[in-house]
């Protein structure tokens, strides 16, 4: 059995090592590069393919597999937003996704990058870098006084929610699938007006489909809060860049934190020291002392990474074994 893996990073690789030592019965080999049309034409002959990348997969990619007779393509990652699936439909493909790979990575970003914006580190660090020490006017806000809307309670948004209580924050949820242990607690609300009503903090934790892009956009900022905080580690195109940006200009929202942008694949995970950047939105943002970029980082532990090489790689010796495995991805 032959298995070829794209995208793999330097820190990748001694998880996909160790994971070929133990199933000594299959070839794995490791590419660096992304998959595109010229690239796939390496996966000639191999049984599976392990990916990970947030560019779209090109279908002409997807059609150049299918055609080798690879019907099985696992990624290391849980969004599937970025594989066309009209297309994934036509090819027959079984896709596989790593769904909890570690939600704990994510959600204790979102709460540590809450975190910062209440306390208005950033603020502190710049004005540390002057030697300006003085306290205020940076008088900051503690969590425990917060109603935080948490939007999405699959695994994230539940470690989340209990990182949350942990701090003693007030939590409402909105999720169109209730899960038993919140609702149990009593925590959804019906409506997303009602978190907008309520929250002095919301905080996305859902996946990017046609119906959730532009989910925050200028009539959801009106409807919100006086001075919300924005938190989104999910997908960027889930926030209207612009409305948001006008949002902050008039203080309907307060701050944001934001791990996803809308174009977040012309910059993030790649080197610009000492080159221009080409993306007025990032730039608008990033300037603002109450607005933290990070580069999708929220996943990036060590935990989560060995996860994602380990379970993908299971995944996709499943469908090459069986036809089936765990995380079989439905695309509708
Ligand atoms: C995912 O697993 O889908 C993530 O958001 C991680 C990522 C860097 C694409």
């Amino acid at each position: 059995m032959k298995i070829i893996a794209y995208g793999i990073r330097d820190d990748e690789q001694s998880f996909v090592k160790d994971w070929a030592m133990e199933h000594s019965d299959v070839e794995v080999t490791i590419v660096k590069e992304l998959i595109d049309e010229q690239t796939i034409l390496q996966a000639e002959g191999y049984d599976g393919v392990v990916a990970f990348q947030q560019a779209q997969y090109q279908d002409a990619a997807l059609q150049k597999m299918a055609d080798f007779g690879i019907k099985y393509l696992s990624l290391r990652n849980v969004g599937v937003d970025n594989l066309n699936p009209s297309k994934v439909k036509e090819l027959g493909l079984k896709v596989t996704n790593v769904p909890v790979y570690s939600p704990e990575a994510i959600a204790e970003f979102a709460v540590t990058r809450l975190m910062n914006l209440l306390r208005r580190t950033k603020e502190y660090n710049l004005k540390a870098a002057n030697q300006d020490f003085r306290w205020a006017p940076q008088i900051s806000k503690e969590l425990n006084q917060q109603t935080v809307g948490v939007i999405g309670t699959g695994h994230i948004g539940q470690s989340v929610i209990k990182i949350l209580q942990g701090f003693g924050a007030k939590v409402i949820a909105f999720d169109k699938f209730h899960n038993a242990e919140i609702e149990a607690q009593g925590l959804y609300v019906d409506t997303m007006q009602e978190i907008f009503d309520q929250a002095t903090v919301i905080t996305l934790h859902i996946p990017l489909f046609p119906e959730t892009e532009h989910l925050l956009d200028a009539a959801a900022f009106e409807a919100m809060n006086d001075g919300v905080f924005i938190i989104n580690t999910a997908r960027g195109p889930l926030i209207d860049e612009q409305a948001l940006i006008s949002a902050l200009d008039s203080h309907k929202v307060g701050g944001a934190a934001l791990d996803v942008l809308e174009e977040e694949t012309k910059l993030f995970n790649q080197d610009f020291s000492g080159k221009e950047i080409d993306y007025p939105v990032f730039k608008n943002l990033s300037a603002r002392e109450n607005v933290l970029v990070s580069p999708h980082t929220a996943f990036y532990t060590d935990v989560a990474v060995k996860n994602m090489v380990h379970v993908s790689l299971d995944n996709n010796l499943s469908l090459i074994k069986t036809g089936t495995a765990n995380n079989l991805v439905t695309f509708n």
